[in-house]
């Protein structure tokens, strides 16, 4: 059996003592209990809670249309945004090759479209799809929303004149809700493959449907090792009222704990730049589900050591409003070390030999230590190793944690009202037919 990721609250002890911990933790039962029993806030949104199993009848059907695009397609451009993209990009990104896109193989590359609207970025992938034999997974439960509608109209026009509309549509997979939005019906007129996206399953929790598992599975990581990781995490954390061995309460317990000594920005680290992309789902889960009502911790991120030599200094030495959670990898995924050299000229014979790991692994204990002397308390989580099954527990460790941190805030950690701001800004300014009064105001306001 393998072990466990694990939480180690050590170097938080100057800061909040385990006693206080553990009783927050052991208090949060009862949202724990909430969540099983549907009685908290957004209760229409838990379906994400055992999705570990739920998923087992698509995981075939997943795997055959994820082996298809593979096989007629060097290329799979995947389009969606927020909670329709981070997930598979994170857990793609931990487990590929770190430069898979200049790598001279017949390795499958998934692109992405949709995350933005920025027309350099658009402009530099169809020069690249010019030349690429390629397929579109499109993802927006809502299948409306403006970022990744725009970039499916240019690469859908761009794949059907490059390889003709029926050879296209057999390369285009939607995923979208089951009967409503925009990319339905242009799934229905075209006659795409299409998956659903339950209704009880918000974007950010939506990792383990196909909306992260088919892009997931298109880059050829194995998904039932994902979907099996995130289910021993639901056996450890979903109904287990022992805080002392329930990772999820425990995190959420401390953070919260520590946010209260005006601590209010959680730092994500990471030291191996393949977790770049886990930093920036976790960010939006946290900051989505919990970032509301004048409430949160503000989530950032850091790349270590690469950010040591830029964000470290604040860390050490800025404003104290900051704690850490340390993302501890035991094994990396390749082995290097380093070359002996005769003449010892650049100085550095005294590691040769070492692997890059263990140079690394001394970089994150130093600045542990650092960081505590700094003022800065540390969250530890251990990764055994970087592979689909401790991605699929990350996830579900993380999803868990959050949601009880939303309740443990008082807040609704399944919605995100303040999203729509700056949706209703922009429609205005593009002149949005349903708009027009939001359009008059805004001009009025700008003049
Ligand atoms: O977590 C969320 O709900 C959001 O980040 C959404 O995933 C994001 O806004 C994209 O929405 P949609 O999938 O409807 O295109």
């Amino acid at each position: 059996m393998k072990e466990n990721l694990s939480i180690s609250l050590n170097n938080v002890s100057s800061f909040i003592s385990f006693e206080e911990i553990l009783a927050l933790a052991q208090q949060s039962v009862r949202h724990l209990d909430a969540l099983n029993e549907g009685t908290g806030a957004g209760n229409d949104f838990l379906g994400w809670l055992t999705l570990p199993n739920d998923i087992l009848p698509q995981v075939d059907r997943l795997e055959r249309i994820a082996r298809h695009l593979r096989s007629v397609s060097d290329t799979t451009v995947v389009i969606g945004i927020g909670g329709s993209y981070l997930g598979a990009r994170s857990v793609i990104e931990a487990l590929s090759h770190s430069l898979l896109p200049l790598l001279k193989t017949k390795n499958h590359q998934i692109l992405y479209a949709g995350h933005n609207i920025c027309e350099d970025y658009m402009s530099d992938l169809i020069d690249i799809l010019d030349n690429r034999n390629y397929s579109i997974v499109v993802i927006s439960k809502s299948g409306t929303t403006t970022e990744p509608a725009i970039a499916f109209r240019i690469l859908k026009d761009h794949l059907e004149r490059k390889v003709g509309k029926a050879v296209a549509a057999d390369r285009i997979i939607a995923v979208t809700d089951s009967e409503k939005g925009a990319l339905r019906s242009l799934a229905e007129i075209n006659g795409y493959e299409t998956f659903a996206i339950p209704d009880n399953i918000g974007g950010r929790y939506s990792v383990l449907t196909p909306v992260g598992l088919l892009p997931v599975a298109v880059s050829g990581l194995d998904i039932k090792s994902l979907v099996k990781g995130a289910k021993s995490m639901e056996d450890l954390t979903r109904k287990n009222k022992d805080a002392t061995t329930n990772p999820s309460l425990l995190y959420a317990a401390a953070r919260n704990l520590i946010m209260q000594t005006g601590r209010t920005t959680e730092i994500f680290v990471g030291f191996n730049s393949r977790l770049h992309y886990l930093a920036e789902w976790w960010k939006q889960l946290f900051g989505e589900s919990e970032g509301k009502d004048n409430k949160g911790i503000y989530p950032s991120s850091v790349d270590f050591t690469t950010d040591l030599h830029s964000l470290g200094q604040y860390i050490q030495e800025g404003q104290r409003i900051i704690f850490e959670t340390f993302m501890s990898l035991k094994n990396p995924r390749k082995k290097l070390t380093i070359p002996i050299e005769k003449d010892d000229d650049d100085q550095l014979n005294y590691i040769a030999g070492k692997r890059l790991s263990e140079v690394n692994k001394c970089a994150e204990t130093g600045t542990i230590l650092a960081h505590n002397d700094g003022n800065v308390p540390i969250i530890t989580i251990t990764i055994p190793e970087l592979d689909e099954y401790y991605a699929g527990q990350l996830i579900y460790f993380f999803e868990m944690a959050c949601a009880l941190g939303g309740y443990i805030l008082d807040v609704n950690p399944f919605d995100q009202p303040g999203v729509e701001a700056y949706k209703m800004n922009m429609f205005a300014l593009l002149n949005k037919p349903g708009f027009e009064e939001a359009a008059k105001k805004i001009k009025e306001r700008m003049k």
